[in-house]
């Protein structure tokens, strides 16, 4: 191993920056030469590749976003254009590659996989919606975002004794919603993977939180849930309760990384360039049962994940 690479890819998360910073001085202080590649898979099939030296990562571990860029790149699910990101891989010398994102990314570093080069994954998501970990770089510093907005959205909706909805990101993922729905004491939290929720369910919890003393109710809506402007109307028509929607948007995406995220984010970019010098190839960075740790990608790639039962009802419970 002479010469690695690093990009990030998907949605940039909180931390990434951390972890561009720990693959670029390990490499660096194991000997290794780092490049990095702009803009995700697209950077990579433009040859937009830089050198990278301890200095270029200097004041980048508090900032949010990545430095490097990142975009969805869908041209790279094309067989010839991964037989073109090899190609390119080689001609600058670059041994092995290691892919800063989440799920999608992952199956990119596959197509790479395939065509000979080595590629290492790190979880880079605020979704967590991983399996082969337990952890995410970006989920902390998103969720407590998120649990700080929904807290104030709380002071106003309690003040008017309003119903609240909120929509927190997470397509196709609710750990957002679950995590804040929790720690934010919402009443009702709807996910995308338990998508065929009852309104009318809702409507009733409304009615008959309010009889319990209640002043406001709070609903916090994944991003997968969608419509929550509509439902406001309709909640609003169906109790005779005032409801407000407010849909968090990118902020939850942005910002300076926790302290868990950029500590997260070290460990496993570290790792990353570790175990490629152990000889291992076309692995995944990953944390479960307490440990750092790594799978093969295509292993990794055949996980599932899903929510806890038991930790959603005991957000139900705990809202009596
Ligand atoms: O994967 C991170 C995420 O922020 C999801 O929570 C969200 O559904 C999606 O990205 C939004 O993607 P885009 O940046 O393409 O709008």
């Amino acid at each position: 191993l002479n010469t690695i690479a690093v990009l990030t890819s998907g949605g940039d998360a909180p931390g990434m920056n951390a972890a561009i910073r720990a693959v670029v001085r390990t490499a660096i202080y194991r000997g290794l030469k780092v490049k990095g590649i702009k803009k995700g898979y697209n950077g990579l099939l433009n040859e937009d590749i830089i050198d990278m030296e301890p200095r270029h990562v200097s004041d980048i571990i508090q900032k949010g976003g990545t430095v490097l860029g990142t975009a969805r790149c869908l041209e790279f699910k094309r067989p010839e254009y991964q037989k073109k990101a090899a190609d390119i891989c080689r001609k600058h010398g670059i041994d092995g590659i290691v892919v800063i994102g989440g799920d999608g990314s992952y199956r990119g570093a596959q197509a790479l996989s395939r065509q000979g080069i080595n590629a290492v994954g790190i979880p880079g998501t605020i979704d967590l919606d991983i399996a082969c970990t337990d952890y995410t770089i970006g989920f902390d510093t998103a969720v407590n975002t998120a649990m700080q907005a929904i807290d104030k959205v709380k002071d106003t909706s309690s003040s008017h004794e309003r119903c609240s909805i909120i929509e927190v990101m997470g397509r196709h993922a609710g750990y957002i919603a679950l995590w804040c729905g929790i720690a934010n004491g919402a009443e009702d939290i709807l996910l995308p993977e338990n998508y065929d929720y009852n309104e009318q369910e809702i409507v009733n919890h409304i009615i008959e939180s309010r009889k319990r003393g209640k002043i406001h109710h709070l609903i916090i809506n994944a991003e997968g849930i969608g419509h929550s402007t509509s439902m406001a109307k309709r909640i609003e028509a169906a109790t005779g309760v005032e409801t407000r929607a407010t849909i968090l948007g990118y902020m939850q995406r942005g910002g300076s990384p926790t302290a868990t995220d950029r500590y997260y984010a070290s460990i496993m970019g570290a790792r990353a360039v570790d175990i490629m010098l152990e000889g291992k190839t076309n692995r995944v960075v990953g944390y479960r049962y307490g440990e750092f740790t790594d799978f093969g990608i295509e292993e990794a790639l055949m996980m599932q994940k899903d929510i806890d039962r038991y930790q959603y009802e005991v957000a139900r419970m705990l809202t009596i």
